[in-house]
């Protein structure tokens, strides 16, 4: 069933998801980040509900979404002082910390590990479903696995109907990137995947950070990583991408428009509104992700512009690099992945 909830929580319909979740159905919602799949984190078979809908490697843990901290310890344990602070500031919000789990979270949730994930979502309508189902939420990025993410209901839709029981509509999510995941190992806060949530943000509060060198790096399939879902193709349309990031805005401009003419202009890029007028592609093969000063605006907008870009099925997609500061930080880690390290840079 699809609700749509845009303007407002329907009530009526509210008990009808929170059943659907409690009966070990999957529900599709929004959170301020992206969309998620849920299940209820407690009933292994409706997780397993997750990893057949969304196509899932069984190795890639879940992150179990709380609308309520006190619910934390129920499912995780020894809580140190750093753990706390992170949960104090940044919780409720697009933030997901890794903890000791507690042996009532199954084994499927977290692949096996002895860690769990959790987070705290601002969104009403999360905390609505959260709530009133009265169980902690599985949920991991509605997208099939590999695709980019869902920002909105219209870009999942297809892919995802008739693989969950309830669709709910909240709109375009606010922030457009997933959470910030952060483990603290020997006292110090390590992000593990960048997002809203900045290093400047985490340091601010306990003293110290440090980002995961596989946020930037190419993941060979059989290493070992502290999060298992940095190792797969991940945010990737079916047409091959590059990604542009020239230091000089004129050769920015100069190697985009080569590199289109060379596939007869028939390529897409995904650029700068600065750039719409200054790159010759066909009409529609300039996907306009808004200023290159407005990284927040661009987060939200990516996902998206992916979409788009690959429903033209172009032979190729150019896509402009962004500042690697604040949330640049998020977006060129799921652009390299995007672009699977295809990566032109001068
Ligand atoms: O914003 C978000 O976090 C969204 C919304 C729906 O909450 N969810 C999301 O879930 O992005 P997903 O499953 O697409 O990404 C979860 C990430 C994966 O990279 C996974 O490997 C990592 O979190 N993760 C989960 N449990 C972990 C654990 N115990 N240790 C390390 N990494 C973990
Ligand atoms: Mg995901």
């Amino acid at each position: 069933m699809y609700y749509n909830w845009k303007e407002q929580t329907n009530t009526e319909e509210l008990k009808i998801v929170c059943n659907l979740i409690r009966n070990g159905e999957l529900v599709i919602f929004p959170t301020e980040t992206v969309y998620g799949i849920g299940a209820n984190a407690l009933d292994p078979l409706a997780v397993g509900k997750i990893f057949v809908a969304k196509g899932r490697p069984s190795d890639n843990p879940l992150i179990v979404h709380i609308a309520d901290k006190r619910k934390i310890e129920e499912v995780a344990q020894d809580i140190s002082p750093i753990e706390q602070k992170l949960i104090d500031n940044f919780m409720p919000g697009p933030f997901t910390l890794i903890l000791k789990r507690k042996d009532n979270i199954p084994d499927i949730v977290t692949a096996g590990l002895e860690t769990v994930a959790i987070r705290m979502p601002s969104n009403i309508i999360a905390r609505g479903i959260i709530t009133f189902s009265g169980v902690p939420i599985a949920a991991p990025s509605a997208n099939i696995s590999g695709k980019p993410s869902g920002t909105k209901i219209e870009d999942i839709r297809k892919e995802l109907e008739g693989k969950v029981s309830a669709i709910v509509d909240g709109g375009e999510t606010e922030i457009g990137i997933e959470s910030t995941v952060v483990k603290v190992i020997n006292d110090v806060p390590v992000i593990l995947r960048p997002g809203k949530i900045t290093p400047e943000d985490i340091k601010k509060v306990v003293g110290n950070v440090r980002i995961d060198k596989k946020v930037f790096e190419e993941i060979n399939d059989s290493e070992n990583v502290e999060s298992p879902g940095m190792k797969y193709k991940h945010y990737a349309p079916e047409s091959p991408c590059k990604l542009i990031n020239c230091e000089d805005e004129l050769d920015q401009i100069f190697y985009i428009n080569k590199f289109v003419k060379e596939y007869d202009n028939k390529a897409v890029v995904i650029g700068f509104s600065e750039h719409k007028e200054r790159i010759f592609t066909k009409d529609n093969n300039f996907i306009d992700i808004g200023s290159k000063d407005d990284l927040d605006n661009i987060a939200k907008n990516i996902y998206s512009a992916l979409r788009k870009a690959d429903a033209l099925k172009p032979p190729v997609i150019f896509i402009e690099g962004v500042k690697k500061q604040g949330i640049g930080i998020a977006i060129m880690n799921r652009l390299m992945r995007t672009c699977e390290y295809n990566i032109f840079e001068k």
